[in-house]
């Protein structure tokens, strides 16, 4: 994370000469966020509140936006078929659900967070389990100096507009994963816009506007655009998994 807290909402910041353009693109992204009335530290705040009861909220869920929640964690496992050579990265790994469905083949699994009270839980549970605290758009990936056999993530990059998403994928591939490699990635998602639409209709006042949910099929194509190939399952009325490897891989 920068320190970003040097902008107050609705001043329009000014570019200073030590500003680099990385930092200068975060705090103009933070002050957007903030005219929304959501700060990077507002939202991490949020998770950590969330943390002690996640497991409660979202297990059994029938209904958005985690319907099917548990199918779509099993499916993710299913697809990239875990064994005990495989080192496997989880993005915004919160309590660890995802990544039990490795450790239990005993598969070397790295989470990443920016909530240390998400991270905490996830500790409890497996303490063997690596756990590297830092947000998923900042400048952890660079100084890692480890690549996975297979980056997973659940209900986390819909955090992120679609820019963001593609830009986080180029960005891991390029740093983190093998040759070879793949993404398999659950989230709130639909195969249309239109899909999207009837189900945010039926949630009403329910439905987050803040939010970035998946569109399959514009997904493929931006997926396609930037060199790499996409599957994608729809497996609950608003949830579904990608598979997303280079082109050619
Ligand atoms: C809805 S929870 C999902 C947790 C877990 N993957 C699961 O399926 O149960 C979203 C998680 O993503 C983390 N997260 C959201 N935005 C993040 C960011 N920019 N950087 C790092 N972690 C982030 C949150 O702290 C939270 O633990």
């Amino acid at each position: 994370m920068t320190g970003l807290g040097i902008i107050t909402a609705n001043q329009e910041p000014k570019r200073l000469a030590f500003v680099t353009p990385a930092v200068w693109q975060k705090i103009k992204a933070n002050q957007e966020c903030m005219e929304k009335g959501m700060t990077d530290l507002d939202r991490i705040r949020l998770f950590d509140e969330w943390a002690k009861n996640y497991d409660d909220s979202v297990i059994s869920a029938d209904d958005y936006p985690f319907d099917g929640y548990e199918r779509v964690l099993d499916r993710i496992a299913e697809i990239v078929k875990p064994n005990v050579k495989m080192k496997v990265l989880d993005l915004g790994t919160g309590t660890g659900n995802l990544a039990k469905r490795f450790i239990e083949h005993r598969v070397n699994v790295w989470g990443v967070d920016y909530s240390s009270e998400m991270l905490a839980e996830a500790k409890k549970k497996f303490p063997r389990m690596k756990v590297i605290c830092a947000d998923l758009l900042g400048d952890w990936m660079e100084e890692l100096g480890e690549r996975f056999d297979c980056i997973v993530s659940a209900y986390v990059l819909h955090e992120f507009d679609v820019a963001a998403k593609m830009d986080l994928l180029q960005r891991l591939a390029e740093n983190l994963l093998m040759d070879r490699g793949c993404f398999v990635i659950g989230d709130i998602a639909f195969p249309t816009q239109k899909a999207l639409e009837q189900v945010q209709q039926s949630a009403a006042d329910r439905w987050d506007e803040e939010e970035y949910y998946w569109v399959a099929d514009e997904t493929l194509g931006f997926c396609d655009r930037i060199g790499f190939q996409a599957k994608y399952e729809q497996l609950s009325s608003c949830g579904g998994v990608f598979v997303i490897r280079r082109r050619g891989d």
